[in-house]
């Protein structure tokens, strides 16, 4: 086994969902690690409330980097993130995905002559309006161990000529997913009625959430919809219908639940129990296709990195106009509806990661 001392860098809700089952791993292997958070996301019901759930070990450092411009919150994260790893005396820095927080990751550790794992390495939009796009480009190619999820991911890779090593271990959500889905159906708590039947939508994307034109569609395709719609309100999304003027009339959509950011736990039951889903989430797209969970989702976006659960049966990219929308949702036929096997892995990805970190 290589003696390492790896810093777990994360910052956002999905990076938590998405570390907690590497994490639960070097637990169980003994391997040296510190969680190291940015900040990034602060507010209980997008960060702490994930480390009570699955219950995790508190953060050794916490660093309170907090919103910002891209630039600021890339550029505070970037000096934080080279102190933290200095002061914990890292050799091996893990980054997952996308966020500002990853790149600053990737960055801070490369400079410093560390070693870097990108873990969800090879995804591509090709959507140059996401920051999302630079950042896993940047993080990829700063990389010396890239942790693809699919073959797809790989191809991407070497078409790129990236630097480090490739290794494909399918993608931690779907352990995630197979962990907590049974815990979620004891122990989940909505402090809300759920009806019978509904959909389950979320849209925080930047591109999508802070226009308003795309705001006015969204409002108008759900206000037509049939089915009931939970929508736990991501903190951007709220401000920004609120900025623009829009966030009485979301509320007041006949048959719209507007609700807070929901725990991991609580989200997993409604994903179950929900009829299908709308989504601009990269996580959800990926989260429908497990063996434990498998929905429908239409993704509210113009393109997705995730073209094997679209491959698979289980997203439709629709775009964000709001007759796409409706006609989608309407023409759904649930007992037709015959998805593939899970792209994402067999959930033991977070051990591939650590054989490979560990050299075993
Ligand atoms: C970030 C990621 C995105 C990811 C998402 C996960 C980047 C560029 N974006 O987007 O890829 O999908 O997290 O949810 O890294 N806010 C709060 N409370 C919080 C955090 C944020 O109110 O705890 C509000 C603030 O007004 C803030 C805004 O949300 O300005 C945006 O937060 P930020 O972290 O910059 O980006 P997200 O939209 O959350
Ligand atoms: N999620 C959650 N509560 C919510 C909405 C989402 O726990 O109210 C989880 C979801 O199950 C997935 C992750 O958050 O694991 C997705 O995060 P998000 O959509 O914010 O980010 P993305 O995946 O698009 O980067």
């Amino acid at each position: 086994m290589n003696r390492v001392k790896v810093a777990v860098v994360l910052g956002t809700r999905p990076e938590i969902i998405k570390m907690s089952p590497l994490i639960r791993e070097f637990k169980k292997r003994g391997v040296d690690h510190d969680v190291v958070h940015s900040g990034q996301h602060y507010d209980d019901n997008v960060s702490n409330i994930f480390f009570r759930e699955l219950e995790l070990e508190e953060p050794e450092l916490y660093l309170g980097v907090g919103s910002g411009s891209q630039g600021e919150q890339t550029g505070e994260a970037l000096m934080k993130l080279e102190k933290a790893f200095k002061d914990l005396d890292t050799d091996l820095v893990l980054v997952q995905g996308d966020t500002n927080t990853v790149l600053a990751g990737a960055l801070a550790a490369v400079k410093m002559g560390l070693t870097v794992g990108h873990i969800e390495a090879g995804l591509r939009s090709y959507d140059y309006r996401m920051p999302e796009e630079y950042n896993r480009r940047l993080a990829d190619h700063s990389s010396h161990l890239l942790f693809a999820p699919t073959e797809v991911n790989r191809r991407i890779l070497e078409s790129e000529d990236v630097w480090g090593e490739i290794h494909v271990t399918g993608n931690t959500v779907i352990d995630a997913c197979i962990q907590n889905l049974a815990i979620a159906e004891k122990k989940a708590e909505l402090d809300f009625e759920v009806p019978e039947e509904f959909i389950l939508l979320t849209a925080h994307r930047a591109e999508n959430v802070d226009d308003p034109e795309v705001q006015e569609n969204f409002i108008e395709a759900f206000k037509k919809i049939e089915l009931p719609i939970i929508y736990p309100i991501h903190p951007r999304a709220e401000e920004m219908f609120k900025i623009h003027g829009n966030l009485k009339m979301l509320k007041e959509i006949d048959g719209m639940k507007l609700v807070p950011p929901q725990g991991y736990l609580e989200f997993l039951l409604l994903m179950k129990k929900s009829e299908l889903i709308m989504t601009d989430s990269g996580g959800i797209q990926e989260e429908a296709t497990a063996p434990n969970i498998r929905k429908k989702v239409f993704v509210l976006r113009d393109s997705t990195e995730r073209p094997e659960a679209v491959d698979a049966g289980y997203c439709t990219v629709v775009g964000t106009d709001s007759d796409d929308i409706i006609d989608s949702v309407k023409n759904f036929q649930k007992e037709d509806w015959k998805p593939k096997e899970c792209p994402y892995g067999d959930g033991k990805a977070a051990e591939r990661i650590v054989d490979v970190i560990i050299g075993e």
